[in-house]
């Protein structure tokens, strides 16, 4: 294996030197003046040589850095998109992703046995060709491009196989990853190693910068997601039954947990008491590195021009604060892993009517999220048990103790019980963001505690507690109160024929409508009368949704089964596409809207889709697609127009 000279001797010396750079006013994700800062990378994305901000920082060099830097220092100013700039790139620069390797697919097995007990055998066919995917999506790290000694590139090295999410996600991303790994570990064979791998990759990197980063690139290096990765040792050793990765993975999930607790921790006053709870707050002055135009324009333009090409002025230019506060909210926008959604935004109707920059007030920071907290809860709890296992009962005792006090602050600050659900807090007016959406923006429905003709803003994240178990016992264990809560997902489902939207709030964000999401929320239903059969009607509703989401938009891009013969109309060569979002108002189409094309793939995806149909493999039906027809699927010409973000 080639190990790149500059790194690994970096590493070995000062590891801490690579995380969160600062010199004055700059704050930065890392110390690098191609792939975290500075000039170069500056004058590069905002001449943009490619649509995709994200392309250049994926670059590894062909060259010593010392070289680039002084080749980069002779050409002509102002850098523009011209030959010059091309050529430079070509002389000093390799392909994106070029220290990556797929392996070689002769050499991963899969084992996936619970197909068996799915009654649908076109289901079973369907996910079968999903689990082939896994191949396709795994790889492992190479080392730089060439030979050669001071050549540098973004990828933060790790030296076992992985699974990447697809498309422009080149490496490993955090959050995904758990949804990965819930797949990967049904698919079985070679998988079950290739799990492990992936955790113990992320061990490594608690080890090495004390949190698990967004992705594995050093622009990345400022930034955590949302911590599923005790999640993901949890649901490894319920399906492989081997607890021995416990030895190393619990200190680190604890040292995890207090990069929350030291870097990410708000406190909230409230009825005379003071409540602890977490947020997403990086420190961060410059643009996102992969986003760095999108962001620089976010910040720096003087003019907004919408889709339909009207422009409007901005009353004034931000300040130097104010654009170093809003590089940071837009990063801590990123670590939700929903960036980005209206739920972020002081004025969310900039986005929703498309007349300012619609990131422009984003106030991620000042926002205590409902699902950050929840899964946090989720963590204290199976670091407990964890310690329970190993046998260190007070241990196990102190984190129980931290899940109770979280659940009590979750109860005080986050639920309403007029509307009956969790919402974020907002630490600015100090108080639940409980927004009571109008007609124009939302479908005619009444619901609970919303005037007729008024909806209250729906987003999976509000039912996370009920997933982690963060909701108190009265609430998540009794029936009735769950179908008081979840009733909000069932008009979803009558009104629209796709699956569960992010939000209801259509915004042209990616995380908000149409695109869907499904979490698992009623898996532990305790109870037997009318209510409980209700919940378990509600899930099986939510799975065979999502199920008959991925299925036809797959068979309408090119899949086939013995049952279901090839589209007329879709290509030869297309075997039908798995996307990274789908559409919530019909199923056959994927999710569009957002920061980026919709990537075809794809990790998480797939994940799910194995899962639900391991989980409710006995009851689901082969999916009723009506009368589809081969779908439009976009040249890549298309997809470039609507790539106007980019992110993760
Ligand atoms: C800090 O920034 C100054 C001005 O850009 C530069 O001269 C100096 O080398 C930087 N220091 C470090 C440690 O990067
Ligand atoms: C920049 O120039 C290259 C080479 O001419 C071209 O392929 C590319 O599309 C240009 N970039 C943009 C964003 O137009
Ligand atoms: C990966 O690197 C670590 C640290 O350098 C080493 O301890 C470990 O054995 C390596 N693992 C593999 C699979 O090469
Ligand atoms: C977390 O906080 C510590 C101590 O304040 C700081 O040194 C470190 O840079 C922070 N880490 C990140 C990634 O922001
Ligand atoms: C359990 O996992 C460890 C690594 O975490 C591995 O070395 C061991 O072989 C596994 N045991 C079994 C019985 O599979
Ligand atoms: C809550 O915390 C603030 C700041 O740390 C402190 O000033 C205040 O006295 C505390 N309130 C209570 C009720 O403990
Ligand atoms: C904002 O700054 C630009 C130059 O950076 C300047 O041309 C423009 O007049 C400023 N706008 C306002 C409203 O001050
Ligand atoms: C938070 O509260 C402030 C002050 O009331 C308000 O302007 C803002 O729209 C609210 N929401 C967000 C996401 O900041
Ligand atoms: C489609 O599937 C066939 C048969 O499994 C395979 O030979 C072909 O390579 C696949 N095409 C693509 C584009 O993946
Ligand atoms: C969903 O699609 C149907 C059929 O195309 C359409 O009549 C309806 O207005 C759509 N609903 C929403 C909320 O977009
Ligand atoms: C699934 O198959 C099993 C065994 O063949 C059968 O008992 C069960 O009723 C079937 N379920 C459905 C929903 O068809
Ligand atoms: C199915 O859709 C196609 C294209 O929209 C249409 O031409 C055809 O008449 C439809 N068939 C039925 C049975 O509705």
């Amino acid at each position: 294996m080639k190990v790149n000279a500059l790194w690994s001797s970096a590493l070995a010396i000062v590891p801490a030197a690579l995380a969160l750079y600062e010199n004055g006013s700059v704050i930065a994700p890392c110390d690098s003046p191609i792939y975290c800062y500075g000039d170069l990378l500056r004058e590069i994305e905002l001449a943009r040589p490619f649509e995709d901000s994200k392309t250049f920082v994926d670059l590894p060099t062909k060259r010593p850095l010392d070289e680039v830097l002084e080749a980069f220092s002779q050409l002509e100013r102002p850098i523009q998109n011209n030959t010059a700039l091309t050529e430079f790139l070509q002389e000093y620069f390799g392909e994106a992703g070029g220290e990556l390797e797929e392996l070689d697919r002769e050499t991963l097995e899969t084992q996936p046995d619970f197909l068996e007990n799915v009654n649908s055998s076109t289901v079973a066919d369907f996910v079968r060709q999903v689990i082939d995917i896994w191949p396709d999506l795994t790889r492992k790290y190479a080392g730089a491009s060439d030979d050669c000694d001071g050549c540098v590139n973004s990828f933060i090295p790790i030296n076992r196989t992985f699974v990447v999410a697809g498309g422009r996600f080149r490496e490993p991303y955090y959050w995904d990853s758990f949804w990965v790994i819930e797949g990967l570990l049904r698919t079985k064979g070679s998988f079950t190693q290739i799990s492990e791998n992936i955790i113990e990759n992320f061990l490594d990197f608690v080890e090495q910068f004390g949190f698990v980063p967004n992705g594995a690139r050093v622009y990345y290096l400022n930034r955590s997601q949302p911590p599923l990765l005790a999640q993901m040792v949890r649901v490894y050793i319920e399906q492989t039954q081997n607890a021995t990765i416990l030895e190393r993975a619990l200190p680190l999930l604890e040292k995890e947990y207090d990069f929350w607790v030291n870097n990410r921790t708000v406190e909230i006053e409230r009825g005379g008491r003071n409540y602890t709870l977490n947020n997403y707050n990086v420190s961060n002055t410059q643009p996102r590195p992969e986003s760095y135009r999108e962001d620089w324009i976010t910040a720096n333009n003087a003019s907004y021009y919408n889709e339909e090409g009207e422009v409007f002025e901005a009353p004034r230019n931000l300040t130097e604060e104010e654009r170093a506060t809003l590089y940071s909210n837009l990063a801590s926008g990123a670590e939700s892993g929903l960036d980005y959604s209206v739920r972020w935004a002081t004025n969310p109707e900039d986005a929703v009517t498309d007349t300012f920059f619609p990131l422009r007030s984003l106030n991620t920071a000042n926002i205590i999220p409902v699902e950050l907290n929840a899964i946090l809860y989720g963590n204290e709890l199976a670091i407990a048990e964890f310690h329970r296992r190993v046998g260190n009962f007070s241990a196990a005792k102190e984190w129980a103790n931290r899940a109770a006090e979280r659940q009590e602050a979750m109860t005080a600050i986050f639920w309403d019980e007029e509307h009956y659900s969790y919402f974020d807090y907002n630490l600015t007016s100090g108080e639940k963001n409980v927004y009571i959406l109008e007609d124009e923006t939302s479908r005619e429905t009444d619901t609970e505690g919303a005037p007729a003709g008024q909806q209250v803003w729906l987003s999976p994240t509000q039912f996370y507690p009920f997933w982690t178990g963060a909701a108190p016992e009265d609430l998540k264990n009794n029936a009735s109160a769950v179908r008081r809560a979840y009733a909000r997902i069932e008009e979803e489902l009558d009104a629209k024929a796709g699956s569960i939207s992010a939000s209801n709030i259509i915004s042209g964000q990616q995380w908000d409508e149409p695109n869907g999401l499904l979490n698992s929320p009623l898996e532990n239903q305790d109870g037997s009368d009318e209510d409980y059969v209700w919940t378990q009607e509600l899930a099986l509703r939510i799975a065979q949704r999502y199920l008959d989401s991925t299925f036809c938009t797959w068979r309408s891009t090119g899949g086939s089964t013995p049952e279901f013969p090839k589209l007329e109309g879709t290509e030869e060569s297309q075997n039908g596409t798995m996307f990274e979002k789908y559409n919530d108002n019909s199923t056959n189409a994927a999710g569009g809207g957002g920061e980026y094309a919709v990537v075809e793939g794809f990790g998480w995806t797939n994940g799910v889709l194995i899962w639900i149909a391991d989980v409710f493999g006995q009851q689901l039906k082969t999916p009723e697609c009506g009368n589809i027809t081969a779908a439009d699927v976009e040249s890549e010409g298309d997809k470039k127009k609507r790539v106007t973000f980019s992110t993760i």
